[in-house]
């Protein structure tokens, strides 16, 4: 399959959307949002979510056109409820509401509890970015089994429970924008393993009985085994706030047993909004940050590295590189997004006409 052009990954992503029951609004929305994670270079929350939001549609577990609920509004600290909400459209309202917040107080605690998946957690960084705030993001993956084994566990207790952080600069691009599962690796990357017939890094997974291994092949097929929590105890600790943080502080849905689990996918998101500008000057802060990236990019890359990157760098070279040359999709991600697309009663020619094939 060569690549393709991302307003042809819109276009078929907003049909899919549509299909699913979603307004125009929301479906820009998403398929605005999973676009950029393809561009992004993160094709794991790109337009290869589809499969699983249909099946999560379709099982009652993501609900289009959701209202997003005001639970409390304490003035620096907004309570908000997805229930369920196509995640795309309830993160973004909710940061929306959190910025123009911080634009008045100079910052915000936003508690986003409940959302169907909210895709790539840079994404609501880069909002925030777009509006002159720094941010950060504590993230739980609610309703799923559980994917990581936090420090010392044999077995998977967590999701992959992402975190970011963004600073913006003056012409509202993040400077660095730092988005990560807390997990050694994503999911996805294990999946991709498996299919290529290839190990994983050492130090990124566990089997079954919670003994280290490089072969993907049982976990990514059964679910038997785990992968560890990125920097041992400390990254583990990160990983457990963002549980903690993400849906026991926000009141969403915690991943502890006595939460029945349906295989949906619920985020539920602590956000730390602060107005750039009420802190200092923008162009200074700018300035430092720039000084700060140059000071570490100067180093020396050490042996096996040809650069230093800053975090944020290998997505905005790929969104450069993929707007240019357009997105690869491989065979099977496209089989599996059709056939979910189909499911929805979309036709052949309809999805070739999105293609432009
Ligand atoms: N919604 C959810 O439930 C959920 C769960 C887990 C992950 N995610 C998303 O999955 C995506 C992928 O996460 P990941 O952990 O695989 O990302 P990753 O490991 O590719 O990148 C993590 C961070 O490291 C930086 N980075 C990467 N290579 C670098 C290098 N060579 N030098 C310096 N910095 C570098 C990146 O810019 C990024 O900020 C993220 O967008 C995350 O938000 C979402």
């Amino acid at each position: 399959m060569p690549n393709i052009p991302s307003e042809r990954l819109y276009d078929l992503a907003f049909l899919i959307a549509r299909a699913m029951g979603s307004s125009e609004t929301e479906a820009r929305d998403v398929a605005e949002h999973l676009v950029a994670a393809n561009l992004a270079g993160h094709d794991s929350h790109g337009i290869g979510m589809f499969p699983d939001y249909v099946r999560m549609l379709h099982a009652g577990l993501l609900v289009p056109n959701q209202t997003l609920e005001l639970v409390a509004d304490r003035g620096g600290v907004l309570v908000l409820d997805a229930k369920r909400g196509f995640g795309q459209a309830m993160a973004k309202e909710a940061m929306r509401r959190g910025i123009e917040r911080a634009k008045q107080n100079g910052s915000v605690v936003v508690a986003l509890r409940n959302s169907a998946h909210v895709g790539r957690i840079g994404h609501w960084a880069e909002q925030c970015c777009a509006a002159g705030m720094v941010s950060i993001h504590f993230v739980n993956v609610g309703d799923h089994d559980p994917l990581q084994a936090p420090y010392a566990c044999s077995d998977a207790r967590l999701g992959t429970n992402p975190f970011a952080v963004g600073v913006p600069g003056p012409d509202g691009k993040p400077l660095l924008l730092l988005d990560m599962a807390t997990s050694a690796i994503a999911f996805g990357k294990a999946r991709v393993a498996r299919n290529k017939g290839v190990p994983v890094p050492e130090g990124v997974l566990i089997d079954e009985h919670g003994r280290p291994t490089t072969d993907p092949t049982i976990y990514v097929d059964t679910r038997k085994g785990a992968l560890l929590a990125f920097g041992g105890h400390k990254g583990s600790g990160l990983a457990i706030l963002c549980e903690v943080l993400g849906a026991a502080v926000t009141g969403g849905m915690t991943i502890a047993p006595h939460h029945a689990r349906q295989d949906g996918i619920v985020n539920s998101m602590l956000s730390f909004v602060l107005d750039a500008s009420a802190v200092g000057d923008p162009m200074q802060i700018a300035r430092e940050t720039l000084a700060v990236g140059d000071w570490i990019k100067a180093s020396p890359p050490a042996p096996g590295f040809t650069e230093v990157l800053l975090p944020g760098e290998p997505e905005q070279r790929s969104r450069e590189r993929r707007l240019a040359e357009g997105v690869p999709i491989d065979d099977k991600s496209l089989a599996d997004i059709l056939a979910a697309a189909r499911s929805l009663g979309l036709s052949d020619a309809e999805l070739d006409r999105a293609l432009g094939r």
